[in-house]
């Protein structure tokens, strides 16, 4: 077991996946049925981080203790620290002060997701004892994130979602940190989006002479902070599922890899994977095609869905066209009732987006 900490971000208020997140927390969407945070803990349980904190908001955080619970499950022992207002990633850090008891500690945004882990960097970080260790990874649009500036393997500079980057590689959302960053978050002035930012806690490390060292990091990296990456991810996931059938088909095709859960019943219906379908889910004369998620209980009646994330206990019966690239929350009803055609009739919540194609 390290002697590390682990910390879970699972604050933010997911503005970027709204409407999903008015009503739930963006870290439990699921990506191929399993929530995104879980990916988290697991991957800090594999690189041997059991103690973990979890900071969560007051909305969301009852959903996350609930869906997480004492963590035995994942073999951790959890610790849930309330974030009052979400006012940035090192404010974060200042509220879990108590839990992480002047321990060094791994950083881990909730939303975010690594395919090869992090057990690697944590074992460098662990044998080297820098002051910080950074993951980076290569992007096409720097300015959306935390950038660093490096030489050789040392971060000479970082900057917070820069108009104008100094390098094409974006902070990953996972941070190793020894406990000077507590000293250096506590200096922090809020940003110009209000916050308190990590990326300028780090650069005080190394503007003060501290060793920051960097890693790129291996396999691919999303934040799944808005739709397509959440798409993406769920595609990235099902690219590398393997096929499993506790369900029950009737009259249908599976081709590909496909998962069916436990009590799934799929009649008449082509089934094309990547496709994961939850327990209980009933789909009858359709097609599901590549890179879609069906959550628990979901029910399809003669529609087509491919590349597309449908939550617990919605449904989606006759559609006249493909559903593609969507994501449908919990309980959802998707149908389409007689009435003259070219008619569109819709019951949608806030900031709900709706594109007719
Ligand atoms: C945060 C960090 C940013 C980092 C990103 C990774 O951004 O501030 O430096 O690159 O996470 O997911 P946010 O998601 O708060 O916009």
């Amino acid at each position: 077991m390290s002697e590390l900490k682990g910390l879970i971000l699972s604050g933010g208020a997911g503005t970027r996946l709204r409407p999903i997140t008015h009503t739930s927390a963006k870290q439990l969407v699921p990506v191929a049925n399993k929530p995104v945070l879980f990916y988290g803990i697991e991957a800090l349980v594999e690189a041997g981080i059991t103690r973990i904190g979890i900071v969560i908001a007051p909305g969301t955080g009852d959903e996350i203790r609930e869906a997480v619970g004492d963590g035995s499950v994942f073999g951790a022992e959890v610790t849930y620290i309330v974030q009052p207002k979400p006012a940035g990633l090192a404010h974060a850090v200042l509220t879990a002060e108590d839990f992480l008891g002047g321990s060094s500690f791994v950083m881990y945004l909730g939303d975010n997701l690594l395919r090869d882990g992090i057990a690697d960097i944590v074992e460098a970080f662990e044998a080297e004892r820098p002051d910080a260790s950074i993951m980076l990874t290569p992007v096409p649009d720097p300015s959306s994130y935390g950038v660093a500036e490096l030489e050789g393997e040392r971060v000479v500079r970082l900057v917070e979602k820069p108009e104008d980057p100094p390098s094409n590689l974006a902070l990953v959302g996972v941070y190793l940190f020894s406990p000077k960053i507590v000293e250096a978050a506590r200096q922090l002035e809020p940003s110009r989006r209000g916050e308190l930012e990590i990326t300028e806690a780090i650069q005080s490390l190394v503007d003060s002479g501290g060793d920051v060292r960097s890693r790129i990091v291996g396999g691919w990296w999303k934040d799944t902070g808005r739709l397509d990456d959440m798409l993406e991810a769920n595609r990235l996931v099902l690219d590398e599922i393997k096929p499993s059938n506790e369900g029950h088909c009737e009259d249908s095709k599976l081709e590909g890899r496909v998962v069916l859960e436990e009590g799934a019943v799929i009649r008449r219906s082509l089934i094309r994977g990547p496709v994961v379908i939850g327990r209980d889910a009933v789909i009858e004369d359709s097609y599901i095609g590549p890179y879609t998620s069906l959550g628990d209980r979901v029910e399809v009646r003669r529609s087509e869905i491919e590349h597309s994330i449908v939550l617990a206990d919605s449904v989606v019966e006759d559609l006249p066209s493909r559903l593609e690239a969507s994501l449908l929350g919990r309980r959802v009803r998707v149908t389409k009732s007689d009435g003259p055609a070219r008619t569109l009739k819709m019951l949608v919540g806030d900031r709900s987006e709706i594109e007719i194609i």
